[in-house]
């Protein structure tokens, strides 16, 4: 099984992908977790050019191109490998990200994105998609944000996705809601502004109906 888990910064992404690990490993499931861009070396040296913040100019097409890149080298070097090993894939982002963070919110179009990483990935769709769907002051609260009519301030330094502000962020939740609503059958959209253990509930519910219809598919 490959899972993904989406969402905007601040959504919980990360502590709910350790809690749905540690209830399938429980379980006897082989489970490996991993990060899009990262989890392979090209894509940490990719990520940290995407992220940190630097003076080197990254033109929106080619932002897009390099986390398409980092993906396709973590689909070969490490997802395709796992799914073959039948181990299952947990993943903290994907394909939807580029879409709605370099599309929606950004300035390319979506349907292009979407031609350039089918051909990236050669098609290799999730299982199921988790979209955390949390409201866009309550999400930058939990990134330690604060909005105002200044624009945004933060204690702690943003990185160079997050510094994209407010109305970035209002497209990039419009963006998710969007693409989830294209694909019924194989996205979840959870509300996250609920306390995390509801959350990984509703997660581990629903994981457990896709992995018992994917179970009867088998036999
Ligand atoms: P994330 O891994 O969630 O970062 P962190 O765990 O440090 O919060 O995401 C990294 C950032 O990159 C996030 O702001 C979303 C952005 N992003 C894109 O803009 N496009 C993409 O294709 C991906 C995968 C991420």
């Amino acid at each position: 099984m490959f899972f993904v888990f989406e969402g905007i910064d601040g959504a919980g992404k990360t502590t709910q992908i350790h809690q749905f690990a540690d209830w399938l490993t429980q379980q006897g499931i082989q489970v490996v977790t991993c990060q899009d861009p990262g989890s392979t070396q090209l894509g940490q040296r990719l990520r940290q050019l995407l992220l940190e913040k630097h003076q080197v100019p990254i033109d929106i097409l080619a932002e897009m191109l390099m986390f398409t890149t980092a993906r396709t080298q973590l689909v070969q070097e490490v997802i395709r490998p796992a799914l073959q090993q039948t181990q299952t894939v947990l993943l903290d982002r994907y394909i939807f990200s580029t879409v709605v963070y370099q599309g929606y919110a950004g300035q390319l179009d979506p349907n292009d994105i979407w031609t350039i990483n089918r051909i990236a990935t050669g098609g290799l769709m999730p299982n199921v998609t988790f979209v955390l769907d949390l409201d866009v002051d309550l999400a930058m609260e939990r990134l330690n944000l604060r909005s105002d009519d200044a624009g945004i301030r933060r204690t702690k330094e943003l990185d160079r996705m997050e510094s994209r502000g407010r109305d970035y962020f209002l497209r990039v939740r419009e963006g998710f809601l969007i693409e989830a609503e294209k694909w019924p059958d194989r996205v979840e959209v959870i509300d996250a502004n609920r306390p995390m253990a509801e959350v990984q509930t509703e997660i581990q519910t629903l994981a457990k109906e896709y992995m018992d219809r994917q179970a009867v598919a088998r036999s």
